[in-house]
């Protein structure tokens, strides 16, 4: 293979990303370039004439095959940065989105005292990206993951390694709250939510990349939160929060399955695009439906 440049090997990438209309290309290209020769991306930017060659070469050419045929990046790197934190992720888990992380302020803005010994409960835990931050952010908490995929599962177990959290982090196999006993101080969620009838409407990205079982549930994307949060609110200690990740549209027909549950709803918390992302209600009295 001929030697190249920093500079000829972008702007190669580059046309071939912007001719399959991948936004951010520019970007891409750079991270993945970073990647390919195993130095920061300001080194992409502060060498373009550096001489790339061999197996970086090799390497590079393989992400720009794998990007062209819409793979996002992250999955490319199989890693994904969530709360300034770094997760494994893998073809059987989601691809953690930043919208996320306003469950996480959400969260942390409601804790007065961060050594509590708090105990939390994920459902569909994922890469576990979702426990294992808030069990990073709040030393005294402990928790639980659960996830319906054991790979998931596993994924999660691997990521609360690398982070050191195995101590306080444990990771099941479950479909929702089947199984698990209350008494929890908080139950978080970001279940499946996009309808059915929506497929159409993904960027391959999504489509093609998300597990399915993370993305769908039923035809109005309503399944998984109708489930859910009667399990949920059952299994919350009086005086717990359950906080769920709602997509567009869809937080107050999740307040009212809360308040059906008799729980205590607060206004959602939206994310950095306005949107209603984060529904949190409270669990006052000991039977939520007396
Ligand atoms: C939208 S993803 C969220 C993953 C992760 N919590 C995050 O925020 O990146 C939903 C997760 O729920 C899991 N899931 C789907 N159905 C489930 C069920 N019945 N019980 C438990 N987990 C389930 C999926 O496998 C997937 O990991």
């Amino acid at each position: 293979m001929p030697s190249m440049t920093v500079a000829s090997c972008l702007q190669d990438a580059l046309i071939r990303l912007q001719a399959e209309g991948i936004e951010g290309a520019r970007l891409d290209v750079r991270i993945l370039l970073a990647e390919a020769l195993g130095k920061e991306t300001s080194f992409i930017l502060g060498y373009p004439e550096y001489a790339v060659s061999g197996d970086a070469l090799a390497r590079f050419e393989a992400m720009i095959v794998r990007r062209v045929a819409r793979e996002p990046v992250a999955r490319i790197l199989g890693r994904r940065e969530f709360w300034s934190l770094s997760f494994r992720i893998s073809a059987d888990t989601l691809d953690p989105r930043p919208d996320s992380e306003t469950l996480i302020s959400a969260v942390l803005e409601r804790v007065s005292q961060t050594e509590k010994p708090l105990r939390v409960l994920d459902l569909g835990t994922g890469t576990g990206c979702l426990l294992l931050t808030l069990l990073h952010e709040l030393p005294g908490a402990i928790g639980t993951g659960v996830d319906l995929s054991p790979a998931a599962v596993e994924m999660a177990a691997l990521n609360a390694m690398d982070l050191g959290l195995s101590e306080r982090a444990s990771f099941c196999v479950g479909d929702w709250c089947n199984g698990l006993e209350g008494g929890w101080d908080m139950i978080i969620s970001n279940p499946p939510y996009i309808g059915e009838r929506e497929k159409n409407t993904l960027a391959p990205e999504v489509l093609n990349f998300d597990p399915p079982m993370a993305l769908f549930a039923g035809d109005d994307g309503m399944l998984d939160y109708q489930r859910l949060i009667p399990q949920a609110a059952e299994r919350l200690s009086v005086g717990g929060i359950l906080v769920i990740e709602a997509g567009v549209h869809q937080a107050a027909p999740i307040n009212n399955i809360m308040s059906a549950c008799g729980l205590t709803c607060e206004t959602a918390v939206s994310d950095l695009g306005g949107i209603a992302r984060a529904c949190i209600a409270k669990k006052t009295a000991a039977d939520p439906r007396a």
